[in-house]
């Protein structure tokens, strides 16, 4: 049965919120099926992202579009890569990490235990910061940096996927191979507490993301769909079929939500071929975006927003394209309103 809100998100192929891309004439190889697939990532401007390239991770300057290499010559595959707190970092299948300082040359080395690294992220705890590592061994594995001393294992009740620390650092967001969303507390000291499971659809979930004030958060599903919550909540505020649900290849697998600035959306990837955006004020509006040529599928490596929220990166297999957000519509846009 169709919920009130499944049936509200409308589909437009009017440019509603990015009206232009160029391509970036970056060739590369990236061997699929790589995983859960968020290898993609702009911190610090939109002239420069980062993205995985066979054994390398490799930066992209869109201004003189020239490509360095920040992880060269690994001896692993990346499964998944993050950035952030001034560092990159890249993990394996076999449970492999490379931490590298971006500004420097200082780089570290590390099995971690368990199996494959599926999704890492860096948030600051105080002014610390810190690499959550989640395993197929169903932990996060919580690292101090630069010192790589291990904090805590977060155990829990499946293989996990991927998980968010909200950009407050208070509350933390991870998803697995199961239908459940487990909602943690940063506590004082840093430890983490279970608070709350809440269920997403019927399939595992690939990934989580919050919102820039740090009370929304949402969900990217095997299934299909893009979940919403509010943490003041247990209903969902939203869940947002892809393009292609429910097909495979319309999994749901890498989401965001816009980092900055007055622009509000929300952005989730599909297994293939499209990206779909969403005003993250109503959810009653959607744009979604074929990124593959027409009859021809591709794989999509993962998706960013730069940190101003004006641009946003898709990794596909041979190349990656950069989306303009519409921001002068953005501001205007009365909330609501239907275009
Ligand atoms: C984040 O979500 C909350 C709860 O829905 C909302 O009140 C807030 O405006 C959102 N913040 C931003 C910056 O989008």
């Amino acid at each position: 049965m169709r919920s009130p809100i499944f049936e509200q998100a409308t589909d437009s192929d009017l440019p509603l919120f990015v009206f232009y891309f160029f391509f970036l004439f970056i060739f590369f190889f990236f061997s699929f099926d790589r995983q859960l697939r968020d290898l993609v990532s702009c911190p610090n401007t939109r002239k420069e992202f980062y993205f995985v390239n066979q054994n390398n991770v490799h930066g992209y300057n869109t201004d003189t579009q020239t490509t360095t290499t920040v992880l060269k010559d690994l001896t692993y595959s990346p499964t998944s890569m993050t950035t952030g707190e001034g560092y990159i970092a890249a993990g394996g299948q076999r449970s492999q990490l490379t931490v590298r300082q971006l500004a420097t040359n200082w780089f570290a080395q590390a099995t971690v235990g368990g199996s494959i690294n599926n999704a890492m992220t860096i948030s600051a705890y105080h002014n610390q910061a810190r690499l959550l590592i989640c395993n197929n061994d169903e932990t996060i594995k919580v690292y101090s940096l630069p010192s790589l001393q291990r904090i805590t294992s977060i155990s829990l009740p499946t293989a996990v996927n991927y998980c968010s620390v909200s950009p407050d650092g208070r509350k933390l967001c991870a998803v697995g191979d199961s239908n459940q969303v487990f909602l943690y507390d940063v506590g004082p000291g840093g430890s983490y507490q279970r608070v709350q499971s809440l269920t997403a659809v019927s399939d595992a979930c690939f990934s989580c993301a919050w919102n820039q004030s740090s009370d929304k958060f949402a969900v990217a599903t095997q299934d299909g769909f893009a979940c919403v919550w509010d943490i003041r909540s247990t209903e969902k505020v939203a869940k947002l079929p892809t393009k292609q649900n429910p097909q495979v290849k319309g999994a749901a697998r890498s989401i965001k939500f816009s980092p900055s600035g007055s622009i509000d959306l929300l952005l989730f990837s599909e297994h293939v071929s499209y990206v779909n955006l969403v005003d993250a004020r109503t959810f009653n509006e959607c744009q979604s975006i074929r990124v593959a040529p027409p009859h021809c599928d591709q794989h999509i490596s993962g998706v960013s927003y730069s940190p101003d929220s004006k641009s946003i990166f898709v990794g596909l297999e041979t190349t990656v394209l950069e989306y303009d957000v519409d921001t002068m519509s953005r501001r205007s846009f009365p909330e609501g309103s239907i275009i």
